[in-house]
């Protein structure tokens, strides 16, 4: 019996030995999978979410010299279509800062303030919509209503037309991109024009290098970066080619952005388009390309620096208060998405001769 009972005890301490050892190699596992995920690992993880951009601008590049893209470019480039003479779309998304203007809100003709800020132009061709609310289809539909917008001043469709119309060269210019409309000169052309410009402008980044395999095009830290942007969520949201610019989302989901970002104003976002409730606060979500290149940050320009829209987010997006070091990894990361400036962005355009029209006293 007392064997017995021995040999039992031995056993159970066996059992106990063996069941520890278990759970001591499942606590070392549970670690290993807190652990930073970096290099093919974290590619393949990335990959789920991410696209590269290499392939877009790549097939962007083909259409880089054709006539309806370099006449876009002059377009783009031009004073003379606006009422005052002086704004051009160039004027509020500056190639020499990432196609924005680095105002809070951008001023436009006559010098009046618009209602928010100047997002980029770059890579803005691969987000679903147009503006902060949506208002617009795409970059096409943007660029054929600009002319009439706060930004140029014109009355009408035939102002804004008439002031293209006024500089000989733009008729070839239109007959060249436009061969089988006999008036080439149209807003909806206008529209095409520069929307195949703007489809030209991506900014392939080190990321990208990254998604396309080369595990080394971010350092350490970019790497941790990008893994905490994903295991926190922030990709939930800034996914895809554009890291954003899918669909709108409310901006605070957690709690009321306006405390965080101490806007002037409280801007309901898509609501003040469609009156629509369940529009309240939504945005577009923003696109992070060029992030690091493109204060300040929000639909309003309230905030400007770059930790503290990360901060911000986390906390209204997400309810996460985020340490130091990971948002500063988090920010290291978002600089890897700070592509190379398009050649024709860079440069200017040779613009046709001709004087711009008198400005109507009567706008003023
Ligand atoms: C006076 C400054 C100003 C001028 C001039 C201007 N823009 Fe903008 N642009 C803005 C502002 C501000 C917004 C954001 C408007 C909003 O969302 O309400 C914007 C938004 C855009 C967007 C949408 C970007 C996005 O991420 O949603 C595009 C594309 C764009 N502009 C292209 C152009 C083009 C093309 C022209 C010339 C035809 C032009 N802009 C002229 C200030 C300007
Ligand atoms: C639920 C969706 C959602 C989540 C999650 C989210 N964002 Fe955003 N993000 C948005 C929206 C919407 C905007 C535009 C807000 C505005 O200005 O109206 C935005 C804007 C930003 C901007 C400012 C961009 C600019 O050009 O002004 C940054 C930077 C940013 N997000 C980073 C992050 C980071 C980092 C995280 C994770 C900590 C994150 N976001 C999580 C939806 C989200």
């Amino acid at each position: 019996m007392l064997a017995w009972s021995l040999i039992h005890r031995v056993n159970r301490t066996i059992t106990f030995v063996i069941l520890l050892t278990v759970q001591q190699a499942v606590i070392p596992g549970a670690v290993v999978a807190d652990e930073p995920i970096v290099g093919d690992q974290l590619i393949k993880l990335a990959r789920e979410s991410f696209s590269s951009l290499t392939p877009l601008a790549a097939k962007g590049q083909l259409s880089v010299k054709s006539a309806q893209v370099e006449l876009g470019r002059q377009l783009f480039f031009d004073p003379r279509l606006s009422a005052d003479g002086v704004w051009s779309c160039m004027l509020c998304h500056q190639p020499s800062l990432y196609g924005t203007d680095a105002q809070r809100l951008s001023r436009g003709v006559f010098d009046k303030f618009l209602t928010r800020n100047a997002p980029t132009v770059l890579n803005s061709s691969l987000q679903f919509k147009s503006h902060w609310d949506g208002k617009f289809e795409g970059v096409e539909d943007q660029a054929a209503h600009a002319l009439l917008g706060p930004g140029f001043g014109n009355r009408d469709i035939a102002e804004g037309m008439a002031r293209i119309q006024a500089i000989p060269g733009y008729a070839d210019a239109f007959a060249k991109a436009f061969p089988a409309d006999s008036a080439p000169i149209t807003a909806a052309n206008v529209g095409s024009a520069i929307g195949a410009y703007e489809r030209t402008l991506l900014t392939p980044a080190r990321f990208d290098e990254f998604l396309d395999g080369r595990a080394d095009a971010l350092s350490a830290s970019e790497q941790q970066g990008l893994h905490i942007f994903i295991k926190i969520e922030c990709v939930n949201c800034h996914g895809e080619a554009a890291l954003g610019g899918q669909r709108y989302e409310k901006f605070g989901k957690v709690s009321y952005y306006w405390k965080e970002t101490h806007s002037k104003v409280i801007d309901k976002g898509r609501y003040e388009l469609t009156r629509k409730d369940e529009d309240l606060y939504l945005f577009k979500i923003a696109s992070l390309r060029n992030v690091a290149m493109t204060p300040p940050y929000f639909h309003d320009g309230s905030v400007t620096s770059l930790p503290d829209a990360v901060r911000i987010m986390a906390r209204v997006q997400l309810g996460e208060e985020l340490s130091d070091d990971q948002n500063s990894a988090i920010c290291a990361f978002l600089k890897s998405l700070t592509g190379t400036l398009p050649a024709n962005f860079v440069e200017a355009p040779k613009l046709p001769p001709g004087a711009f029209l008198p400005v109507d006293e009567s706008q003023k």
